[in-house]
């Protein structure tokens, strides 16, 4: 298995993580029906048999339904536990009687939300916490407080972050006792702005580029381990129908079917692969709800891209030279 930097907290992380956005039937306050819990007993099961025994969550998915379906499966399969790592986040709140749609990364809203993740889970402790997005109005005393309280008690062994540039990662590093060991970020085919960002150093057709320097970099040197969400584009380059899009995604799509081939593999390894050959250690998280697109994206551990190939990808995918 490859080394990575979240190795040095939990040894036995898979290279993969499976996202579990997709689990708990729709964006609704519907009730879960039975068929949300059999589908999500289908994947969960199928995903640790695949390997991957890192399951990433969020509060706010489907509105608290991903971990309730997600919890009621590991209540009546309370072994399952033991073989997973589960990682969910906090700090986005929905639009309710006391304000509009917000982050809240407040000492007491991450407390909060960690108990209600841990009832909905039925689990007693997370293994990572992470902030999910970057909250204004935060106050890295506060949240240090916070956390040391969640760990003291049990309740989440690591923590993390997401969406967060160096700078933001920096700030809160220096106030918080434990190692922030995740940074959760949007980088794949279809959002290039964490390579475009190194490649227009200096140079002004770049100033449209929406990453902040030295994000990856920092996570790097810092063994934070850096995940991708958005991994697959939604499947636009592993068999989506695609006839509709532009140019540019049409024929990154068709290269990577021919590298596919050529690999005796699947179009998602290839998109996979793409993002694994780069040097800051990406851990994928893969958002599909479908058993065989899973299976497909597993065949990615096998391939190593050459540079060449690599470079042909990235150029397809944002459409020009490089500068
Ligand atoms: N930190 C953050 O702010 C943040 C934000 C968003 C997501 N996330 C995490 O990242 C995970 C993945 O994110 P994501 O779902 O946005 O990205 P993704 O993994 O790129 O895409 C997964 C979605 O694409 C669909 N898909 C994949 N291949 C397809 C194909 N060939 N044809 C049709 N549909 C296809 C899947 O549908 P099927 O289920 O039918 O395969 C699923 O809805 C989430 O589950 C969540 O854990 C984190």
């Amino acid at each position: 298995m490859k080394k990575l930097p979240i190795h040095q907290y939990l040894p036995h992380a898979s290279e993969l993580v499976y996202g579990c956005m997709g689990l708990g039937g729709s964006w609704n306050k519907d009730p879960l029906t039975q068929k949300d819990f059999m589908q999500a007993h289908q994947v969960i099961e199928h995903v640790l048999d695949s390997q991957i025994n890192f399951f990433d969550h969020a509060d706010i998915y489907q509105f608290g339904k991903a971990e309730q379906v997600f919890g009621k499966v590991l209540k009546e399969n309370p072994s399952l536990r033991e073989n997973m790592i589960i990682q969910s986040k906090c700090g986005i709140r929905f639009e309710d009687k006391s304000g509009p749609a917000r982050y809240d990364l407040s000492g007491e809203w991450i407390c909060e939300s960690t108990n209600n993740i841990l009832a909905r889970l039925n689990t007693e402790y997370l293994d990572v916490l992470v902030l999910h997005r970057p909250d204004p109005l935060m106050d890295p005393e506060e949240i240090a407080q916070a956390f040391a309280d969640l760990k003291a008690s049990g309740k989440v062994k690591y923590f993390g972050l997401s969406n967060m540039h160096i700078s933001q990662a920096a700030y809160l590093a220096q106030a918080i006792e434990q190692p922030l060991i995740v940074n959760q970020l949007e980088l794949s085919l279809t959002n290039l702005n964490w390579l475009e960002e190194g490649v227009f150093a200096g140079n002004p057709d770049g100033s449209h580029v929406n990453f902040t320097s030295g994000t990856l970099e920092y996570a790097r040197r810092n063994d934070m381990q850096i995940q991708s969400w958005g991994s697959l584009s939604q499947g636009l380059f592993s068999g989506k129908d695609i006839s509709k899009e532009p140019i540019g995604i049409q024929r990154t799509a068709e290269y990577i079917k021919t590298l596919a081939d050529v690999y005796n593999t699947s179009p998602e390894s290839i998109v996979l692969a793409w993002l694994l050959r780069h040097p800051s250690a990406v851990q994928p998280v893969i958002g599909s709800t479908n058993i065989q697109r899973i299976s497909a994206c597993k065949q990615a551990l096998a391939i190593k891209l050459t540079r060449e190939q690599w470079y042909q990808i990235y150029i397809l995918a944002r459409g020009a030279k490089l500068p």
